[in-house]
């Protein structure tokens, strides 16, 4: 099969990484081609840490790589299903999804790796009608797949892509379009709760996490997982739950919006709940 997947960010790598490994042939395309070159020798990069610690073969790396295409937009046109991972913004991703609805094959099977927006939404007016295949972070490393049914999705896309998680080594679950989908209507308000009692001063955002690790079995507290996916993210996923039911339960946590206001974004930023500078 052929993949084109259109951002390559850490879930838009993830996901090549996936397809490639499991013999099918992927499009990664990023803003261009020299950087969509950059994000692959970065998850070249990765394997070869996974090479010293014994975990991955010469070999196997580069039947991967070689499995990923940089290449231009063009050549989605023949590809058997399009993956959207760019910006968390119903715009950029309409924009994006309109110029490949012209450029596809009417076989192309269009998904979305959302976090929480409307699957329907995003391939109104569209040939071809967007279906949810929603992936975990770390994606290598994460069994889910959340495959979400939006309004115009056919039993046999459904089946297709369902199939087709199995098939990369992936547990599927089939889901209705509804805010935030299953995981993340749980898992972010309960990072918001947690941001929530970091800000009334209930407790340390080292004691939060280590109550939920040890009290609740979690692999990463909410403030840690919260800096882990990105707090602006997290406060995007908020937000539509909050404007998509109108229910004040999603309210976000003002602590989050100022931090992300401030730049403050987790990880990625280098500072979130913690610090990550050094
Ligand atoms: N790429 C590839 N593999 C990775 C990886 C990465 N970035 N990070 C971890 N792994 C793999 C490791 O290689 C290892 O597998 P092997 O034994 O086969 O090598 C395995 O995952 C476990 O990793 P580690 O031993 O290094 O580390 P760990 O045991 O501390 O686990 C973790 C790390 C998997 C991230 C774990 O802390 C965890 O599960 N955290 C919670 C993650 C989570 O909740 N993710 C969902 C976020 S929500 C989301 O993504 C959806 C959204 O829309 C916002």
């Amino acid at each position: 099969m052929k993949v084109a997947v259109f951002g390559a960010g850490t879930m838009g790598s993830g996901i090549c990484q996936v397809f490639a490994q499991n013999g099918h042939t992927v499009l990664m395309y990023a803003s261009s081609v020299a950087s969509a070159q950059k994000h692959r020798d970065k998850l070249g990069a990765s394997f070869d840490k996974r090479i010293a610690k014994g975990k991955m073969t010469e070999e196997q790396k580069a039947a991967i790589l070689g499995n990923i295409l940089c290449e231009e937009k063009e050549a989605a046109a023949d590809a058997d299903l399009v993956i959207e991972c760019v910006k968390e913004e119903m715009a950029a991703k309409r924009e994006l999804l309109g110029e490949l609805d012209e450029l596809c094959k009417p076989e192309t099977i269009f998904a979305t790796n959302t976090s929480s927006l409307s699957v329907t939404e995003m391939g109104t007016g569209l040939k071809h009608p967007v279906i949810g295949m929603h992936f975990f972070n770390p994606v290598p490393a994460m069994k889910l797949v959340e495959v979400i049914r939006g309004a115009n999705t056919t039993d046999e896309t459904f089946k297709t892509i369902y199939d087709l998680s199995l098939a990369i080594g992936k547990e599927p679950v089939e889901v209705v379009e509804s805010p935030g989908f299953i995981v993340n209507r749980i898992l972010v308000p309960m990072i918001n709760e947690g941001a929530g009692l970091y800000e009334t001063g209930v407790a340390s955002a080292e004691d939060i996490d280590k109550a939920m690790k040890l009290g609740a079995n979690l692999p990463m507290g909410p403030l840690e997982l919260g800096d882990f996916i990105g707090l602006d993210v997290c406060l995007a996923i908020m937000n539509t739950l909050y404007d998509e039911t109108g229910d004040p339960k999603y309210r976000p946590a003002t602590i989050l919006k100022k931090m992300v206001r401030g730049g403050m974004l987790g990880r990625k930023t280098g500072k979130g709940f913690y610090d990550y500078s050094n």
